[in-house]
């Protein structure tokens, strides 16, 4: 299986549009430590030719004109596209606004929980990738489903889609239900179990999750590769950056650094690749000289970039 991160960024892309952090200054300037990087995506193929892609970023015109493997084939039909399906972890703005730019009456298919099609559903404007044409398909949670194009036909993939604690997207909150998740239910956001039909190893798929509790952990030990939330560094950062008011906790999303973060909590877990993506603009990690990224690296994480090639 080949497996590419297409995207590793959080919501806003980095650097962010209106962003003036010294970060995302620097990532305009061009500093060589400072990657820039696009909106949270992932790519796999178990046969080279079927393509499939996890999550669909406001960046994805940008994303597949970087990315070989998701453009048409020389030899093929004058329109084509090697993306089979796009699989939904949840509905997040930087997670499904990209389905928008695959409008063009190509055929593929989008697999997502039931609460995560019932967004798109719900928002007319989805209409445009034509459900008689890019079938929506359920995916069922904590069974291994194959995934099939829109011919029915295997892609080679398997997926085991498993919930998380998180918390649902950012523009269906309800603050009447504070307290309670704001309205947040099991299939909002999901992880990912992804494998090769002909077995072989499984890579975890996790760009948001809340917290780490006892099942979650139990799906991780000696795992052979996890991709996992890398969306701040410290919960506090936004507000100690002057950037906004808002903790990790807050968005959903486990901080790194520290006794209760994400690098502390599955250490013990013996993963054998650990790589953190939905990096956010403020994280420090996402300047390589850094100390943070220093001691994320010693940790025996890596910190994922565009592009990134894992071979399973
Ligand atoms: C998140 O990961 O918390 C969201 O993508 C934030 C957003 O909607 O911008
Ligand atoms: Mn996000």
């Amino acid at each position: 299986m080949r497996v590419k991160i297409v995207g590793s960024a959080a919501g806003g892309g980095f650097p962010q549009w209106n962003c003036n952090f010294h970060l995302s200054r620097a990532a305009r300037k061009g500093v060589s430590t400072v990657r820039p990087r696009t909106q949270s995506s992932l790519a796999a193929s178990a046969n080279g030719t079927d393509w499939i892609l996890f999550n669909a970023s406001p960046d994805i015109r940008e994303q597949i004109a970087a990315t070989p493997e998701l453009q048409p084939s020389e030899s093929g039909p004058l329109r084509s596209s090697p993306i089979s399906a796009v699989i939904l972890t949840n509905a997040d703005v930087d997670h499904i606004a990209g389905l928008l730019s695959l409008r063009e009456r190509e055929r593929f298919v989008i697999y997502a929980t039931g609460r995560v099609l019932a967004v798109l559903e719900k928002n007319a404007i989805f209409n445009v990738i034509d459900p008689a044409l890019v079938e929506r398909r359920e995916l069922a949670i904590n069974r291994v489903s194959p995934v099939l194009n829109w011919r029915r036909e295997p892609t080679g993939i398997t997926v085991e889609a498993f919930p998380v604690p998180a918390k649902i997207a950012l523009f269906l909150e309800d603050e009447t239900k504070a307290d309670s998740g704001f309205g947040t239910e099991e299939g909002d956001t999901i992880g990912l179990k992804i494998t090769s039909e002909t077995g072989g190893v499984a890579l975890f798929y996790i760009p948001g999750c809340a917290h780490i509790d006892k099942g979650l952990k139990a799906r991780l030990r000696q795992a052979p590769c996890l991709l996992f939330d890398g969306t701040v560094y410290t919960d506090d950062e936004m507000i100690t950056s002057g950037v906004g008011f808002k903790t990790g906790k807050r968005m959903g999303h486990l901080h790194i650094s520290g006794p209760d973060g994400s690098m502390a909590s599955l250490a013990d877990l013996a993963i054998r690749r650990n790589i953190y993506v939905h990096i956010n603009n403020t994280n420090p990690i996402l300047d390589e000289q850094s100390p943070e990224a220093a001691a994320v690296r010693q940790n025996g994480w890596e910190i994922g970039y565009d592009g990134m090639e894992i071979q399973l």
